[in-house]
């Protein structure tokens, strides 16, 4: 019922010679727009089935200052190991390395230069659902 609503306002858009956006189109005037590195790693399709791994889709995702500068505080953000540890810590039951890596992205504390797009914080947070994959 949804997609029938979605094709009409579509079709209607076309007719009023609107030019239909899609949601990821109009991301544009967001931070993808102004900041290249947002293009330059693989992507997941919107309710994609496709695998994520740490290696793939989150590892790619960090620049040699960002790891270079968290090494410093023992934030491991290139060491898969470190970063699919399934152990706990005070505040997380479970994944505590990548679960606090996480708060500080979707909080958009880290990284300080600016924020991660909303699509790489959704990525992240479909790495963690499907399971912290290295
Ligand atoms: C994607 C990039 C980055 C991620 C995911 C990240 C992640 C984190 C995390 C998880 C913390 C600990 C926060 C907490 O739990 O209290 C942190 C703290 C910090 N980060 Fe980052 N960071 C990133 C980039 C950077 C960069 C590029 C710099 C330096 C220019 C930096 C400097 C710091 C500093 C100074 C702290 C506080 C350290 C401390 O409490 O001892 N971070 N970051």
């Amino acid at each position: 019922m949804r997609e029938a609503v979605n094709e009409t306002s579509w079709l209607m858009a076309g007719a009023r010679g609107e030019s239909y956006l899609c949601y990821d189109e109009r991301r544009d005037t967001s931070i993808e727009a102004r900041d290249s590195r947002h293009d330059e790693t693989p992507q997941l399709g919107k309710g994609s089935a496709m695998d994520v791994s740490f290696a793939t889709h989150i590892l790619p995702k960090f620049r040699p200052g960002d790891v270079a500068c968290m090494a410093r505080a023992q934030v491991k953000l290139n060491d898969a190991a470190w970063m699919c540890d399934p152990a706990g810590a005070t505040g997380y039951r479970d994944h505590a390395n990548a679960r606090r890596v996480f708060s500080a992205l979707s909080k958009g504390i880290m990284p300080p230069d600016g924020p991660w797009s909303p699509d790489w914080i959704a990525t992240y947070q479909q790495w963690m659902d499907s399971g912290f994959k290295p």
